[in-house]
């Protein structure tokens, strides 16, 4: 069992070393990309442009030995560019069904707000379900299935906001930010001959990350800790600033996503902490504030903050 666990981390730590070689000074980002992975949930990375959301992505596919595709999204992709379609084979006299990107491993979707409405929605199926339907026929995706989106919050014209039942089904969102000076430096520096993603070698298979995210659901999580989970959620349906609040939905992916974060941390149980830690990316983008409270200077993450100190935190611990 012993052996195993640390089997496990050596996993996990290359995972990282591999990101943080290409991505610097990020390391708590990489962190919840990681803690994405495990759990299994999807990931929205918003940020403005040239913040390292595409070369981060890359760099997680190719430490993968598994399949990565990667779609442009703009107004002109069809949900059938996403899924797949059924051509009629004359010679055979059928339908032969002609997979589209999202039969992969990894799915990056680059600037997921510029693709329509409508073809946002034929990923909704696969975010949930794991599967598509086509033409009546539904199709399976592979295991492990990510889709990792990337989406640019300043550049508005002729892109169409996520509705909110296509951002409640992304586990994760948050943004990387500048790096600081030196580490900017250092990015210089790395990269002034070839980039370090194009030599980045696959440190796991999909069958190793299928085992862990096998693993992540044994974490234990104390009744106090899932408690203290529920009561966080509950708030922010109750507080005066909020308009919409987080669904139970929110409640599954916060608690998922913690044992994971236990997990790449070596601890095989949930502290309060890693809940706090996730708590901004988890439920930020699934509130929405009253526009009063906006008014008023409100932010989703001063929401959040006041949501937080309302709530008891558990402090006896059995472990
Ligand atoms: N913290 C960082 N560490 C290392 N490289 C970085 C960092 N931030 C940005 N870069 C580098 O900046 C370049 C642009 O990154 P990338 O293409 O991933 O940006 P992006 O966020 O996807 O931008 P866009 O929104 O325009 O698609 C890459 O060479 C990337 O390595
Ligand atoms: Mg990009």
């Amino acid at each position: 069992m012993e052996g195993n666990r640390k089997a496990d981390l050596e996993i996990v730590q290359r995972l990282q070393n591999n990101l943080e070689s290409c991505i610097l000074g990020k390391r708590e980002e990489i962190k919840l990309l990681l803690t994405a992975l495990l759990a299994g949930g999807h990931v929205l990375l918003e940020d403005v442009p040239g913040t390292g959301k595409t070369v981060l992505i890359k760099a997680l596919a190719r430490s993968i030995k598994g399949q990565y595709r990667r779609i442009q999204c703009n107004p002109d992709l069809l949900p059938t560019d996403i899924t797949g379609v059924s051509i009629y084979h004359p010679k055979m006299e059928s339908f032969v069904f002609r997979p589209g990107p999202v039969m992969t491993n990894i799915l990056l979707t680059d600037e997921i707000n510029r693709a329509t409405t409508k073809t946002q929605s034929a990923l909704l199926e696969a975010m949930e379900e794991h599967h598509v339907t086509v033409d009546g026929e539904l199709y399976e995706l592979p295991e492990p299935f990510l889709l990792l989106a990337t989406q640019n919050p300043i550049d508005f014209e002729g892109t169409y906001v996520l509705p909110e039942a296509q951002l409640d089904r992304f586990m994760l969102k948050f943004s990387l930010g500048y790096p600081d000076e030196a580490t900017e430096y250092r990015m210089l520096v790395s990269q002034s001959k070839v980039h370090p993603v194009e030599t980045l070698e696959p440190v796991a298979d999909t069958e190793q990350i299928l085992a862990l995210q096998q693993k992540v659901h044994d974490i234990y999580l104390e009744e106090e800790v899932g408690k203290y989970i529920v009561n966080i959620v509950r708030k922010t349906r109750e507080h005066p600033s909020i308009f919409l609040g987080a669904s139970p939905r929110s409640t599954l992916a916060l608690t998922h996503a913690a044992k994971a974060y236990a997990f790449i941390q070596g601890r095989d149980f949930v502290l309060p902490d890693d809940v706090k830690t996730l708590v901004p990316p988890i439920l930020g983008h699934r509130i929405l504030l009253h526009s009063e409270a906006r008014l008023e200077g409100m932010t989703v993450s001063s929401a959040l903050r006041s949501v937080m100190e309302q709530v008891k935190v558990p402090v006896r611990m059995q472990r």
